[in-house]
């Protein structure tokens, strides 16, 4: 396999704690955002700014901000859940319900378990990083003719996997934390790092070494699942 492809393939959403004594050092976060600098954006717009958390005090006022969960978030988070190991390789995509507490996955108890959730503090999010990465855009600006900024939000996507290729390669666990980009978290966040009005948090990767390990079951389509030849009625084979 080709090195770029064993990275790629290799690279996955690290849930796991991570050793809250092993900083990523200085050099590694460099290579991740030197990866940052080169991503490809529509028209080189290079629209993102990236703020490195890594201050223990900070780190601290972050985690102790309380997120809570949303019944939009477990409506359409169901949509996406396998409730077997076979149910899930028979699928190929989403992820596996028995990631959940029980109540988020049973339709009938969301209402319920909504109300009794408590607001759970970042803390148990960020689970010992000691590296957070925040990605920020400006909301004042779009990629030309780009409704809806599309373009935009699809660059902040490929900065994302710059960055995650990077960390793989690098032996630097990483996971993506949506939590932090929705209100009223964003805006507190926003506040605690002096972000401005007119920007908005676009995702934080959680930087670091996973204790233990952090494999689990990862399924995909097949290239014959999505790949067509020529025209939507022609299958690759
Ligand atoms: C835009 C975006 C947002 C994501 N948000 C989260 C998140 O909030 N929490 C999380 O654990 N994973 C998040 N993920 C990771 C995906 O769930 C993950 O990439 C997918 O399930 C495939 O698993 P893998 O990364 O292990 O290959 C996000 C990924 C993307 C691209």
């Amino acid at each position: 396999m080709s090195e770029i492809l064993k990275i790629i393939k290799e690279r996955q959403s690290a849930r796991v704690p991570y050793d809250s004594n092993r900083q990523v050092p200085k050099e590694v976060l460099r290579k991740i955002l030197e990866a940052a600098r080169w991503t490809p954006t529509a028209h080189n717009m290079q629209n993102f700014d990236i703020i490195v958390v890594d201050d223990e005090a900070v780190l601290g006022k972050i985690g102790s901000i309380k997120s809570k969960i949303s019944e939009e978030f477990l409506r359409e988070n169901l949509e996406q859940l396998s409730f077997s190991k076979e149910e899930l390789l028979k699928k190929k995509t989403g992820i596996l319900g028995s990631m959940f507490p029980p109540e988020w996955t049973d339709p009938a108890k969301i209402p319920e378990a909504v109300k009794k959730a408590a607001p759970m503090p970042l803390t148990q999010s960020i689970r010992g990083s000691l590296t957070l990465l925040i990605v920020v855009y400006d909301t004042r600006k779009r990629a030309p003719a780009s409704h809806g900024d599309v373009l935009g939000f699809i660059s902040l996507g490929c900065l994302m996997e710059n960055m995650w290729l990077m960390a793989q390669s690098l032996g630097v666990g990483m996971q993506i934390l949506s939590a932090f980009s929705a209100p009223p978290v964003e805006t507190e966040i926003k506040k605690l790092l002096e972000i401005p009005d007119y920007m908005r948090i676009a995702y934080t990767c959680r930087l670091g070494y996973p204790l233990g390990s952090s494999k689990y079951l990862r399924v995909r389509r097949d290239v014959q699942d999505f790949a067509y030849h020529n025209g939507y009625n022609n299958k690759v084979v």
